[in-house]
């Protein structure tokens, strides 16, 4: 097996980032160097709090927790995704609180500076609003020569959005630093909603999940009913597992067919605020070429997922 690839885990836990995270450090190929926090399902203390009850939860203490943005750049939060994740963020599972204490310092200096330490080797996968991206490589330029990879859960590039009629959740929280994210120069797989909505875990798969046993799946089967009665109320029988779409791009590239074009990130007032935009045609070659991910592999996907949580 070749040696696992390094990566910083940029999150806003959140039931899937919560199943994201679990599938990630099940996976021999990754390495988990580190977790960041930002505002989006929830503030940024409740994030922070999640990030901890998942390291907790998977004996994994030693990970360094790093509390990021506590907003965006230029609009206000638009608060949190508590119809979604639950109020908590985690599915109101009355999860104990957790015992240890995020690490001193910010986010977007932890991702500059491992970045910077460790040329070529590491990469970040971001799965909630791109600020805490923004704000590093706005400190340290040169991380986009450094970084090995920047896999972005969000966006959406022909089809709709699920926060307004054309943008996605995590780039409509902060579109500006998105617009800085896709516009950095650094090597940026689009894991969007063309792909993550092509993948939906039935409540049967919930199940046989759940039936596995070990300290991950029971938390998901605790976390997992609010979310699934949330798509219940979207005519969704199952649950899309957005997030864990970036950990198996991350994991097995081949399961997704991308192509790649510069993206335009919508920032404003406008009611297209947050809507991302191939440039299939090349006429606005301010951006550079992002790797946007336009299928998926979803029964092979889904057999992936399963087969890692049961080593868990
Ligand atoms: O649009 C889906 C994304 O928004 C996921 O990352 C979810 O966790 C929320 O952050
Ligand atoms: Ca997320």
């Amino acid at each position: 097996m070749a040696t696992p690839r390094k990566f910083i885990f940029d999150t806003d836990p959140g039931v899937d980032d919560a199943m994201a995270f679990f599938f990630a450090l099940a996976s021999p190929e990754l390495e988990l160097a580190g977790v960041t926090t930002v505002f989006g399902n929830g503030g940024t203390r409740i994030t922070t709090r999640n990030a901890l009850r998942l390291v907790e939860t998977a004996g994994r203490s030693d990970v360094p927790v790093v509390a990021g943005a506590e907003k965006p750049l230029l609009h206000p939060y638009r608060g949190r995704a508590g119809h979604v994740h639950g109020a908590d963020g985690l599915g109101e599972a009355g999860l104990p609180a957790p015992r240890g204490a995020a690490q001193p310092g910010r986010a977007a200096r932890f991702l500059a500076d491992q970045v910077m330490a460790a040329p070529g080797a590491i990469t970040i996968i971001a799965v909630g609003p791109l600020t805490n991206l923004a704000l590093a490589v706005s400190l340290e330029p040169d991380m986009v020569h450094a970084v090995r990879e920047v896999v972005v859960m969000g966006g959406a590039a022909a089809r709709p959005g699920n926060a307004s009629p054309v943008a996605e959740a995590n780039i409509l929280n902060d579109a500006a630093a998105a617009r800085i994210v896709f516009q950095a120069g650094w090597p940026l797989t689009m894991v969007g909603l063309d792909v993550t909505c092509a993948t939906v875990m039935s409540p049967a798969y919930l199940q046989a999940l759940g039936a596995i046993g070990n300290p991950a799946t029971d938390f998901i089967a605790r976390i997992a009913p609010f979310y699934l009665n949330f798509h219940r109320t979207q005519g969704v029988e199952g649950i899309y597992v957005h997030d864990s779409s970036a950990i198996a791009y991350a994991v097995d590239a081949s399961l997704f067919t991308a192509q790649a074009a510069p993206v335009h990130v919508c920032v404003g007032d406008d009611r297209t605020n947050g809507q991302t935009i191939p440039d299939w045609r090349g006429q606005w070659p301010d951006a550079p070429a992002a790797n946007v991910c336009l299928e998926v592999d979803d029964e092979r996907f889904k057999a992936l997922y399963m087969e890692r949580l049961r080593r868990f």
